[in-house]
């Protein structure tokens, strides 16, 4: 096993997305890649431990279920390449899987360093594998697999846990076609996307009864507070999630309890607040699972297959690079 884990400064970028952010005109925002520091890493993984909280587990489900079926359908010999790996438990299955046919290349790509170390302990076990993780932006770590790619070996993409749900749906199609510009034809993206469902189950999944999600979005406010020195005080602030019917979304929201001002020194900010003043700092949109198709296809791929989770409605969806 091999692990090399390149490590840019991300203070700087982080402080001038908060400016931006919380300067906006109109509705104030904040990135969600934002939400994940070891501390929001954490809250996640728990999170997808809740009852009310089905995606992570239909995920793992599917991937379980037809590791075999997907590894088969690749063109090989292929190294695997993950768009923000998370845990890496789920990888698990497919990883394994390939292992069995062919000494295996996975290179997890990650902003989160701790997510990263989590994810190289997790795996770092399976025979025939040998792990190199990046501490990089989707993209920009990909275009660097990409680079190490052998003559003849085929690339596969894994975008799970319906991550993609974060871009709005024409981001989410920009993105799919980015990655497609990356890759070769017969290359392989493997997505996740979390399907439509009722409101209440949606309320339920994202405001949790125990309050595991509204740490997970308050924590934001915290991590501002230990990166750039802010003095939010978290107990004005609250957790609201709300279904966007027009986008097929759920948001989530921090609502000011009050009229505050809040220094951010290390962004040279100081921001005002209104009481009932939102930041939003997540979508998370839910798909038909027709739609993938046609969103495929936009993007420069073909949807081979689809699996459906039948116990929370999740798709598994594997596209090949035309
Ligand atoms: C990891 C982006 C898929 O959108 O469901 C969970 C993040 N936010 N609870 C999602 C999340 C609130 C999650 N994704």
């Amino acid at each position: 096993m091999l692990v090399q884990t390149i490590t840019p400064n991300a203070t700087y970028e982080f402080a001038a997305d908060v400016r931006n952010g919380l300067t906006m005109p109109g509705q104030k925002e904040l990135p969600s890649k934002y939400l994940y520091d070891e501390v929001g890493s954490a809250l996640f993984e728990v999170i997808s431990h809740l009852r009310e909280y089905g995606l992570t587990r239909a995920d793992e489900r599917l991937l379980r279920r037809h590791a075999g079926d997907i590894v088969e359908r690749l063109a090989t010999p292929v190294a695997v390449a993950e768009l923000g790996s998370g845990s890496g438990r789920k990888t698990r299955h497919i990883l394994e899987s390939l292992c069995r046919r062919q000494r295996t290349a996975y290179y997890p790509i990650e902003i989160s360093p701790s997510a990263l170390a989590m994810c190289e302990r997790e795996l770092s076990d399976i025979d025939a594998i040998s792990i190199l993780g990046f501490e990089r932006e989707y993209l920009e770590g990909l275009l660097e697999v990409a680079a190490q790619r052998r003559s003849g070996q085929h690339l596969c993409v894994l975008f799970l846990g319906s991550t993609i749900g974060n871009f709005d749906r024409l981001a989410g199609i920009n993105f799919l076609a980015e990655v497609r510009r990356i890759l070769q034809p017969g290359d392989s993206l493997l997505l996740g996307t979390d399907l439509e469902k009722s409101s209440a189950q949606l309320i339920a999944a994202y405001d949790d009864e125990l309050g595991v999600t509204a740490a997970f979005n308050l924590n934001l406010l915290a991590r501002i507070n230990r990166d750039l020195d802010a003095d939010f005080d978290l107990a004005q602030f609250e957790h609201v999630a709300k279904i966007n019917h027009t986008d097929r979304s759920v948001e989530m929201h921090l609502r000011s309890m009050c009229r505050q001002t809040v220094d951010i020194p290390a962004a040279g900010l100081s921001v005002q607040f209104l009481e009932g003043e939102t930041i939003w700092t997540e979508s998370s949109h839910k798909y038909s699972p027709q739609e993938i198709f046609p969103m495929a296809s936009t993007a420069g791929f073909r949807c081979d297959v689809q699996w459906i989770d039948e116990e929370w409605p999740f798709a598994e969806n594997l596209l090949i690079a035309e």
